[in-house]
């Protein structure tokens, strides 16, 4: 049984695959008692941290600012970080008593209204906890939801509250989940995702320290700043050992999360919407739903819990007809003419792309109203015809001619304010009356909070879809939210308008993925700067980052491992000099390192050498025979590029008969050592084959002795073992 409820004692077990999460309501509060490695149900007040033994027993009042509780709240003795604050504007108090008033357990995992969220395709992959506090005086009702997934180590934790009162509430703070560890687990550090544009998803890994430390985004979109996963590993964690506690939320917009560490060096981890900037006035009969968190556990390592978080999201939150199908290998032709490019060129370059196996033609920017630089026309979802004479459709029929099929790129956030659109609706833009309006790229940000400003962008994109036979769409966001407010909203409704603009967001996706289904939706954020899973529940796939070149994509594509699969992460092969930082790599590590789930080019492939033109047709034919196996396979990584001069890593099959493994340099040293790779996740008993050769090794050897690793002969070379089990 997943969720197990001892009722002598009043205790919660919460049973996911290799994992166990346990609290008890004492004295009416739902106190935490454990997470971790997998728990028999049993009484565990005996472990609670010694100074919450008293309060087990107390009659009188207890100071809280040491019990691990599992929904602090503002305004008693614990005076750490509340998961929750609600103003109540008729006396002006913030204080809350949130007491145990139930339970139900169902199975499956609900819908959360508005919000993207985890799901299961069949009832008995997962149960869920609904725990219900209340609040007798405010007639406030809150529900703590737990799902508890039977394949995986994750619990997903989210919040609904209910105004049952007679009184407006105002919501100041309300976050998805708070975990009070015990200092008795040891040391932990923090392990982070940061960066900027061109450099999304970098490590931080450092040692929890007394006080508060938090990763946020006050942005508008999950940033490429602060990504929302986090996770607290054991001192000594590394890939293959240490236990390791991840945290994501699946949500796109502004997120706070936030560790701290009290006087007794226990940490409270939280994560949930951004309390900055934020508050929502919950009338009587109203409710609110919180984003949704994810919690993973990894009793052996980083590795482990990327390989169980791969499988979560690629099963519990991407969904719809590309989930599970094999990703075509696109062109897309940014790099390749930027804004300069006609319909004769666009199908040139596609005619080459055909001849090497290329399957889909993606159009990128440039293509509506009069856009020949990144100054106008944003909001005018209508084809240049100076461009394309012949429209969408003669263009598309001519892509389709070649064999290909088609994709296009959209910006519908956004409105340039040189625009048919904009001079039409000044005030469709997010803004603050009387105060200037902040251009970001030349462009405003629509705003998403007001339904007929969603409506106008969905008839339009939506009559282009039915027109052409198009097959994918990239969604691009390049720019993130200033002066945030809406025109339509009242004042004391102002600070709802940044999670209302994304809640608009998700019906418009919503509503995309639903009425074209058989459409392959990338993300795209100026690159990753919209990497997360609330976009991944509606696309399958985000573009990892508009920094193309292979050896900073190591990196890149390393961070994003932790927390995301391969699948999900678009890689392209693009020209040299690199366009971001003008490195020039051998043209067949471009190919390694963009193999991943969404394998690609951008750049013109007629300009090619016919050297580099024959290895394309190579690099197409192999990736189709493994993208299968990178798509669904377990990811090892095997050599970190933020630690070593190399970066490794390895995809093996779920049945252990087929792996792809990578090597690339970096700086190769002079006079070189010898270098093995020892794999990972092999079966020991089996002989592997090097692809396209007689060659033949042991898994146990590949796994113990370790694999070669040839002589570097150059910086930025890279080698590619496809291993078959004969
Ligand atoms: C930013 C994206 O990341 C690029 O790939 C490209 O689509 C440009 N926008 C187009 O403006």
């Amino acid at each position: 049984m997943p969720v197990e409820y001892l009722a002598a004692s009043r205790s919660f077990f919460l049973h996911a695959k290799d994992t166990t999460y346990a609290f008890q309501i004492l004295n009416g509060w739902p106190v935490h008692l454990y997470w971790g490695p997998p728990l028999t149900a049993q009484n565990l007040t005996d472990f609670l941290p010694l100074r919450a033994r008293g309060f087990v027993c107390q009659q009188g009042d207890y100071p809280l600012d040491n019990i691990p509780l599992e929904f602090p709240v503002y305004g008693t003795s614990d005076y750490r970080s509340p998961a929750i604050e609600i103003f109540q504007p008729a006396d002006g108090s913030r204080i809350l008593d949130l007491r145990y008033a139930g339970h139900t357990v169902s199975a499956g995992k609900p819908a959360l209204a508005g919000l993207p969220a985890s799901y299961t395709d069949a009832d008995g992959e997962a149960q869920t906890l609904t725990l219900k506090l209340e609040d007798q005086l405010l007639g406030l009702r809150v529900e703590l939801l737990y799902s508890v997934f039977a394949n995986s180590p994750v619990i997903t934790r989210s919040v609904k509250l209910s105004n049952l009162g007679r009184q407006p509430l105002s919501i100041r703070r309300l976050l998805s989940c708070s975990v009070d560890f015990s200092a008795a687990f040891g040391d932990y550090h923090l392990l982070q995702l940061h960066g900027t544009w061109a450099r999304e998803r970098d490590l931080s890994c450092a040692r929890l320290r007394p006080g508060s430390q938090s990763i946020e985004s006050r942005r508008g979109a999950s940033s490429h700043q602060h990504n929302p996963f986090f996770a607290l590993t054991e001192l000594a964690a590394s890939e293959e050992h240490g236990r390791v506690y991840a945290f994501n939320l699946v949500y796109s917009g502004n997120f706070l999360a936030n560790v701290e560490v009290n006087y007794d060096g226990n940490p409270r981890a939280q994560l949930g919407l951004n309390p900055f900037d934020f508050s929502w006035q919950l009338a009587p009969g109203q409710s609110f739903q919180s984003p949704e968190a994810v919690l993973a556990f990894s009793g052996s390592g980083l590795g482990r819990l990327s390989r169980e978080l791969h499988r979560f999201t690629r099963r519990h939150i991407c969904r719809g007809s590309w989930r599970d199908r094999a990703r075509p290998v696109l062109l897309n032709n940014w790099e390749a003419t930027y804004f300069n490019f006609n319909a004769d060129r666009l199908a040139g370059i596609a005619a080459t792309a055909a001849e090497c196996g290329v399957e889909l033609f993606v159009l990128d920017d440039g293509w509506f109203g009069q856009r020949d630089n990144d100054q106008s026309s944003l909001g005018d979802w209508v084809v240049d015809l100076q461009k394309l004479p012949g429209g969408l459709a003669d263009l598309v029929r001519r892509i389709n001619g070649l064999g290909l099929q088609f994709g296009l790129w959209f910006e519908p956030e956004m409105v340039s304010p040189d625009s048919d659109l904009y001079r039409a609706h000044p005030d469709w833009c997010m803004h603050v009356p009387n105060r200037h309006r902040t251009t970001g790229r030349n462009q405003l940000v629509l705003d998403f909070s007001r339904p007929e400003v969603c409506e106008h962008i969905y008839r339009q994109i939506a009559a282009l879809l039915r027109g052409t036979p198009i097959r994918y769409i990239k969604w691009d966001m390049n720019r993130h939210l200033t002066e945030i407010g809406s025109a339509q909203l009242p004042p004391e409704r102002q600070q709802e308008t940044a999670h209302r603009y994304l809640l608009g967001l998700y019906a418009l996706m919503e509503r995309f993925v639903t009425e074209f289904p058989d459409i392959l939706f990338e993300g795209c954020s100026g690159g990753g700067g919209r990497f997360d899973l609330g976009i991944l529940h509606y696309m399958p796939q985000i573009w990892t980052s508009d920094n193309s070149d292979a050896i900073a994509r190591l990196r890149i594509q390393h961070g994003t491992s932790l927390a995301y699969p391969l699948s999900s992460m678009a890689a392209h092969v693009s020209a040299v000099p690199n366009h971001q930082n003008h490195r020039v790599t051998p043209y067949d590590t471009r190919g390694c390192v963009a193999a991943t789930g969404a394998f690609g080019y951008e750049l013109d492939l007629a300009k090619l050498s016919a050297d580099d033109l024959a290895a394309t047709k190579r690099q197409v034919a192999c990736y189709k025979q493994v993208r299968g196996l990178l798509a669904n396979g377990d990811l090892y990584r095997l050599k970190s590029p933020f630690t070593t001069s190399e970066a490794a890593w390895m995809v093996v099959a779920a049945d252990r008969r087929e792996a792809l493994v990578t090597h690339v340099w970096q700086l190769i040293e002079s006079n070189p050592r010898d270098h093995y790779l020892y794999l990972r996740g092999l079966d020991p008993a089996l002989t592997y084959q090097l692809a396209g050769t007689d060659q033949l090794w042991r898994g146990d050897a590949l796994m113990s002795a370790g694999l070669p690793v040839p002589r570097p002969q150059a910086d930025f070379t890279s080698t590619q073992w496809h291993l078959v089990a004969q």
